[in-house]
């Protein structure tokens, strides 16, 4: 049987690499939300592990909710449409949101998705993501806390996935090109 891991050309990220970052990001937020009141949003589902991993290295009263949109389909493009799919349990009010993404690649998503969430009159809005890609940024919107930088290069792995697929990887990786061209 082939296995999961033959699909992937090189590991850009290993597990070690990724928690020893992740926990100095945390430590960083704790500083930063000790005397707010820091809600955790996750967008789900590409940003699931980073959120389990990021919110245990949070060492300040914090609450966690998730929300769903859709701008991808299955493909490796952005379709420009975003979806609520899932909507916040939580009226926003007052508090110190934190967005945490998977990765920040054109952008547009997560800047459609802040301008609604600003409606909903949070005290703050900060973005927290695993990955930023700037070479493709097409969104008016930065990272205020950002684990790593990657090249334009297709990535899956630790929650991120291509067609719904590798979102269980323990690492990040690059697929071999044969697998999204078939
Ligand atoms: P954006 O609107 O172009 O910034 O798209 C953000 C979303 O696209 C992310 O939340 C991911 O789900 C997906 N995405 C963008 N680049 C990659 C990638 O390299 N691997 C996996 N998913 C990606
Ligand atoms: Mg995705």
């Amino acid at each position: 049987m082939k296995k999961m891991q033959d699909d992937i050309l090189k590991v850009l990220l290993s597990e070690e690499e990724i928690l020893a970052k992740v926990q100095e990001i945390g430590r960083q937020i704790t500083e930063d939300y000790q005397d707010k009141n820091l809600l955790m949003v996750s967008v789900l589902k590409g940003s699931v592990v980073f959120m389990a991993d990021l919110m245990r290295s949070v060492d300040c009263h914090a609450r966690i909710d998730f929300m769903s949109v859709s701008s991808y389909g299955s493909g490796t493009k952005t379709s420009g449409v975003v979806k609520i799919i899932k909507d916040l349990d939580l009226n926003l009010e007052g508090y110190d949101l934190l967005l945490v993404e998977d990765i920040l690649d054109s952008g547009k998503t997560l800047y459609y998705l802040r301008e609604i969430l600003k409606e909903r009159n949070p005290a703050s809005i900060r973005i927290a993501t695993l990955l930023n890609k700037p070479a493709r940024r097409e969104a008016d919107i930065a990272p205020d806390y950002s684990c790593f930088e990657v090249p334009d290069e297709f990535v899956v792995g630790y929650g991120l996935d291509f067609a719904e697929k590798y979102r269980n990887l323990p690492y990040i990786g690059v697929l071999k090109p044969e697998v999204y061209e078939k």
